[in-house]
């Protein structure tokens, strides 16, 4: 079975539409392992689906590669044959993208290479832009800049505040993402060939 382990910060809505997509006898992909960068929220999922779960705290910038060096050890006890990043707000130090990238994937609250960084939805209606969206990329040494694998349009509407546009940017990653981890799974989605591109 094609296992996944997920990385996340918050509220872990995205792990728990992934938890639950992937408890289905016919989903070709299993999550194996939730791991945070803090006693975040969303564990609470993982515990409520009797996954395992890891903490490895963020102790800053300054330790940044040792941060990255002990996230590699936990997944590599794993062995996953994926990993999600869904809502990890960290840029992961170039040690954890060249152990697993292109099996490294990000979900993102817009449509790249529109709006990168840690306040997507804000910074869309701080722009004025009359659309945003949703993508999962394979993650790479930049911000947010890597391979798009699926995206999606979600238009802004009048009146909109970063938590309503936020909340109706999140069904569609969701969707995205399972999608694409399924494509994955089936092998619809090459590790190589994303490598090779
Ligand atoms: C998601 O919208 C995810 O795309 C975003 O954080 C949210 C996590 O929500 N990630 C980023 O902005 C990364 N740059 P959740 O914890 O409820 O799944």
């Amino acid at each position: 079975m094609f296992t996944v382990a997920v990385l996340i910060s918050g509220a872990g809505s995205n792990l728990r539409a992934l938890l639950e997509a992937a408890r289905h006898p016919d989903f070709p992909a299993r999550v194996i392992v939730v791991g945070a960068d803090r006693e975040a929220a969303g564990l609470a999922h993982a515990e409520e689906f009797g996954m395992p779960s890891f903490v490895v705290p963020w102790r800053g910038a300054a330790e940044r590669e040792a941060w990255g060096d002990e996230l590699n050890e936990q997944l590599a006890a794993w062995s996953p044959d994926l990993v999600v990043l869904s809502g990890l707000m960290r840029l992961v130090p170039p040690a954890v993208v060249s152990a697993w990238a292109p099996r490294l994937i990000n979900t993102h609250p817009a449509h790249l290479p529109e709006f990168p960084g840690a306040h997507a939805v804000r910074d869309a209606l701080a722009a004025g832009a009359t659309t945003t969206g949703a993508s999962v990329i394979v993650v790479d040494d930049g911000v947010d800049s890597g391979p798009i694998l699926a995206q999606e349009r979600v238009a802004v509407l009048p009146g909109d505040d970063e938590t309503t546009l936020h909340e109706r940017i999140k069904p569609v990653e969701r969707r995205l993402l399972i999608d694409v981890v399924r494509r994955f799974a089936t092998g619809e989605l090459d590790p190589a060939a994303i490598a090779a591109s």
